[in-house]
């Protein structure tokens, strides 16, 4: 059997763990590439066992079985249109760049005319299996609280005048829909439009941004109510060694989906 062709987008702390883990595998083992902007100074981090891929013509004559994007919403934007266009199937982590519904409509659209198929990780969050379930529920109530220490919303607590070093009482940041938190928050809230789309939408998902000084890491809260029964979720994880702003477990979570797409046996 050949080796699995994947193409990595960025090569960040996320993609530098998978190319880490994927390149230790071993039958049939992993032919790695990686899409990286020219004079990014993440190419200089690329093992030579990893081709570097320049654009869009050079991701084709890769010929992909799977492309993975790890980049953030930017990249979401410039490179999985593309990629989608090919036919080829792209797993995103930075799912927070579908709350724009024009874009993401754009992106199945694509993903119908050329035979390419958008996959989302499940990322730093677990339960979207049970959301999936519910998501039809008549009574469902769906809510997400992040809760994370000050450090992660230095800025935000700055501008609303509390000092993150001195900070005694949690701070509820923002309260709303995911449409409104993805809009506010793009690059920390992933996690609650992966939510939302395994869900009932972002509209009707709710999202609390508290900002607390015993918070054990970054921790997500899922309250799941129904006709059908409770689902209540909490997990804290630890952040990455290499990027404080991701957490570890999602490099191991886009392993484990790549683990699946291959598989001859799928959990759903
Ligand atoms: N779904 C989740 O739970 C979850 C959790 C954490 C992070 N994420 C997403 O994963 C992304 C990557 O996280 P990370 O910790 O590896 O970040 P990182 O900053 O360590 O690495 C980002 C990499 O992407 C590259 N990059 C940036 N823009 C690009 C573009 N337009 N085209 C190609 N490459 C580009 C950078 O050069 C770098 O190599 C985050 O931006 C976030 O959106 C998702």
């Amino acid at each position: 059997m050949s080796a699995r062709r994947v193409a990595l987008i960025g090569f960040g702390a996320i993609a530098g763990d998978i190319a880490t883990a994927l390149l230790a595998a071993r039958e049939p083992g992993y032919a790695l590439g990686a899409l990286l902007r020219p004079g990014s100074a993440s190419r200089a981090r690329v093992p030579e066992a990893v081709a570097v891929l320049s654009g869009l013509d050079e991701v084709a004559a890769f010929a992909p079985d799977l492309v993975i994007e790890a980049a953030g919403h930017e990249a979401v934007r410039d490179s999985v249109p593309g990629c989608l266009g090919l036919g080829l199937p792209v797993l995103i982590s930075s799912i927070g760049a579908l709350h724009d519904e024009a874009f993401f409509a754009e992106l199945v659209g694509t993903a119908r005319k050329g035979g390419g198929r958008l996959l989302l990780a499940s990322g730093a969050l677990g339960g979207l299996d049970y959301v999936r379930a519910v998501r039809h529920a008549k009574q469902l109530a769906l809510r997400y609280e992040s809760r994370k220490p000050p450090a992660a919303w230095s800025a935000e607590l700055a501008r609303l005048g509390h000092d993150p070093e001195t900070l005694a009482q949690p701070v509820t940041l923002f309260s709303g829909t995911a449409r409104e938190a993805a809009a506010l928050y793009p690059q920390n809230l992933n996690v609650a439009a992966a939510l939302a789309l395994a869900g009932p939408g972002f509209e009707a998902t709710g999202v609390d941004v508290v900002c607390d000084p015993a918070a054990a890491g970054n921790m997500h809260i899922v309250t799941a109510t129904s006709e059908f029964g409770t689902m209540t979720l909490e997990i804290a994880n630890r952040p990455s060694p290499t990027n404080p702003k991701s957490s570890w477990i999602v490099a191991q979570a886009l392993l484990a989906a790549i683990d699946q797409y291959f598989s001859p046996v799928v959990m759903l």
